[in-house]
């Protein structure tokens, strides 16, 4: 470089370096709003104390117990609240937790969980396609079965989809996973 451009590059250098340490310190802020995710401990408050930890750690009952969709469909349902009455009838029913629990299920009326994990609406995601690869709920989800409101340990952002749809474009691996925007996008 010559001396004026060495000059001129310092100048620009100095002038962009506070000013990208600014967008690093306040980049990840706006994205979180903007997504409306749930990433790090504590998830939401929801509508009932509904804790994975009793359930599955303490009671070892399977995710599909309760989220049966995820295997074969897009989406992994939230139990209704029969499948919770079913046993709930009959364990803690003084409980006033529980006791909230049965008032939905006299009125009929679905639970208004909170949700936590939410892709924007132009990213196509499909849960059967992962499920059926072999990949666990807890490759994405982290440890559910250990938490009490629900978080997202794992940020799932698009470098983290592509860096693992990477891994599987191997010759012959049995599922091939496309980086192509419009598996993702359209
Ligand atoms: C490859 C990553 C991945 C795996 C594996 C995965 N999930 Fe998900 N899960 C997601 C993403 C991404 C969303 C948000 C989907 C959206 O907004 O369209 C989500 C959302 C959910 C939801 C909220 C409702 C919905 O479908 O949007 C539930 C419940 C859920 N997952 C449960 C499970 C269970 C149970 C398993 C294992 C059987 C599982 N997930 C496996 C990535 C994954
Ligand atoms: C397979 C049976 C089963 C299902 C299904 C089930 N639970 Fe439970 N639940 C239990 C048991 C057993 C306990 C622990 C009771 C204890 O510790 O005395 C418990 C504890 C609880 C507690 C804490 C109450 C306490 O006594 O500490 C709440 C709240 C709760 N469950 C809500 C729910 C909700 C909401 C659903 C539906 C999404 C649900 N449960 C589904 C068996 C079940
Ligand atoms: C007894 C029923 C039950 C079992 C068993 C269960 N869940 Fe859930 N799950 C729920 C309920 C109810 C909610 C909604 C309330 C909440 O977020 O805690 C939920 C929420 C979730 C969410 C967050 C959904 C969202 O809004 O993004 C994920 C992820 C999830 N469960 C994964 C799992 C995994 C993985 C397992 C097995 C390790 C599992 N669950 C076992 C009942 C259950
Ligand atoms: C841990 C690895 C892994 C992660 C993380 C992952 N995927 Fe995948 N994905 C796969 C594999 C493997 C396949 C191919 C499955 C097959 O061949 O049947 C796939 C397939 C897909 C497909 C095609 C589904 C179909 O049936 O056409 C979509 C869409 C997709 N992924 C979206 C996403 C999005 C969006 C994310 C991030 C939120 C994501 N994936 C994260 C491994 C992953
Ligand atoms: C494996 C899935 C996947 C593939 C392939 C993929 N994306 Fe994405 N993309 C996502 C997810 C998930 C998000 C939302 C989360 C985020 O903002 O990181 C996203 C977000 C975006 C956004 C919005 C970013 C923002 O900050 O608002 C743009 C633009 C985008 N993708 C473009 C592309 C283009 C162009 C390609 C092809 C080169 C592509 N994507 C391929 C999953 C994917």
């Amino acid at each position: 470089m010559s001396r004026p451009v060495l000059i001129r590059f310092i100048l620009i250098a100095s002038l962009l370096l506070p000013a990208s340490l600014c967008m690093a310190f306040f980049w990840p802020e706006t994205t979180h709003e903007r997504k409306t995710n749930w990433v790090g401990a504590p998830g939401p408050t929801q509508p009932i104390a509904f804790y994975h930890h009793v359930h599955v750690n303490e009671l070892h009952i399977p995710c599909a117990y309760c989220h049966w969709t995820a295997a074969n469909s897009r989406y992994a349902n939230y139990p209704p609240v029969e499948v919770c009455w079913g046993c709930h009838k009959n364990i803690s029913v003084t409980h006033p937790q529980i006791a909230r629990v049965r008032q939905y299920y006299i009125d009929k009326k679905p639970i208004p969980w909170v949700r936590v994990n939410q892709q924007p609406g132009y990213v196509h995601f499909v849960h059967s396609s992962h499920i059926g690869a072999g990949i666990a709920c807890a490759t994405c989800h982290g440890n559910v079965g250990s938490m009490y409101a629900v978080y997202q340990p794992i940020e799932m952002n698009m470098g983290w989809c592509i860096s693992c749809h990477r891994q599987y474009q191997k010759k012959f691996h049995p599922y091939q996973a496309s980086v192509d925007c419009y598996t993702c996008h359209y």
